[in-house]
């Protein structure tokens, strides 16, 4: 466990500041939670729910497609806002929230060499990746839709790619000034795929409610519409139709019968809003 990323936890139970003893964190009321194996933290609370949790299999697949560049763009386009954030003056960490194998993490704690990062999620496996994906970042499991244990205002940069977000706990986290990124899926990214795989199509209506969702901030959102096109092999279509939330859904005769009919390459489109404040 990253050890200066305990100083920006807080008890699921309390709300109490936390300290190592041996291989738990502790409050001063008492409650305990063990530091895996594996370097992360569980800070489920009472009302914490898992269900949403990406299985190893997705993360496996997630994890492949973005150490093949397929998602660059994406990657990029938070770098380039970072390069215009002017976070110079405010005190933090970078927080992802939802984080699943941290690469975004990562790439961020690259170029603020003076950060440490926290990756959040309720996956398990997603915590075990984030805790080894830079020597800067520790890796929590919590649930978003719950109280986030992280101490009000810590966060200089809150990043939220294709997860989960929780308006409220996003502007308590984040410090006076911080900056907040968040990447969501228009409904024409992978849309050469939804049909023949039976992904889960975006709700066009979401973008409306995200804007709802992050309303109460002072500040209003700015988005960015970042499009690329992925010519891709059937593997790689099959990682893409695994890591995401269609997973499980076509039966393995069908996949395999849809991966069997594809050509040699397919071309197929990504396409996100980049929201930032
Ligand atoms: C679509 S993945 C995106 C992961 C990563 N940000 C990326 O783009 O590669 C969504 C992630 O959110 C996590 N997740 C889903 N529901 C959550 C919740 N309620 N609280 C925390 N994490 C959640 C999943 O386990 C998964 O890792
Ligand atoms: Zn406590």
């Amino acid at each position: 466990m990253l050890a200066d990323i305990i100083d920006i936890l807080i008890c699921p139970h309390c709300g109490g500041d936390l300290r190592q003893n041996g291989a738990s964190l502790i409050c001063s009321n008492g409650h305990t939670a063990n530091i895996a194996r594996q370097g992360y933290v569980s800070l489920l609370g009472s009302h914490s729910g898992s269900h949403t949790a990406d299985s190893a299999e997705m993360l496996a697949a997630r994890d492949r497609v973005l150490g093949a560049g397929l998602f660059q763009p994406v990657a990029d386009a938070i770098q380039k806002e970072i390069g215009d954030a002017g976070l110079e003056d405010v005190e933090g960490a970078v927080v992802d929230l939802g984080a699943g194998t941290g690469w975004y993490l990562a790439g961020v704690l690259e170029v603020h060499p003076d950060r440490i990062g926290l990756g959040v999620d309720n996956s398990k496996f997603a915590a075990r990746r984030v805790a080894r994906v830079h020597p800067r970042a520790g890796a929590i499991v919590a649930d978003i839709w719950d109280e986030v244990p992280v101490k009000s205002g810590a966060a200089a940069l809150i990043i939220n790619v294709f997860s989960p977000r929780n308006g409220e706990e996003i502007e308590r986290i984040r410090a006076e000034g911080g900056r907040l990124i968040v990447v969501t899926p228009t409904p024409d990214h992978l849309r050469e795929l939804i049909q023949p795989f039976e992904m889960i199509s975006v709700d066009p209506d979401k973008e409306a409610r995200l804007e709802k969702t992050l309303v109460d901030a002072e500040e209003s959102l700015s988005s960015g519409l970042v499009e690329w096109k992925m010519n891709l092999t059937p593997s790689e279509v099959a990682d893409l139709v695994a890591m995401g939330p269609s997973a499980g859904r076509l039966d393995q005769a069908r996949l395999a019968e849809q991966l069997a009919g594809l050509p040699e390459r397919s071309e197929v489109t990504g396409s996100v809003q980049v929201w930032t404040r």
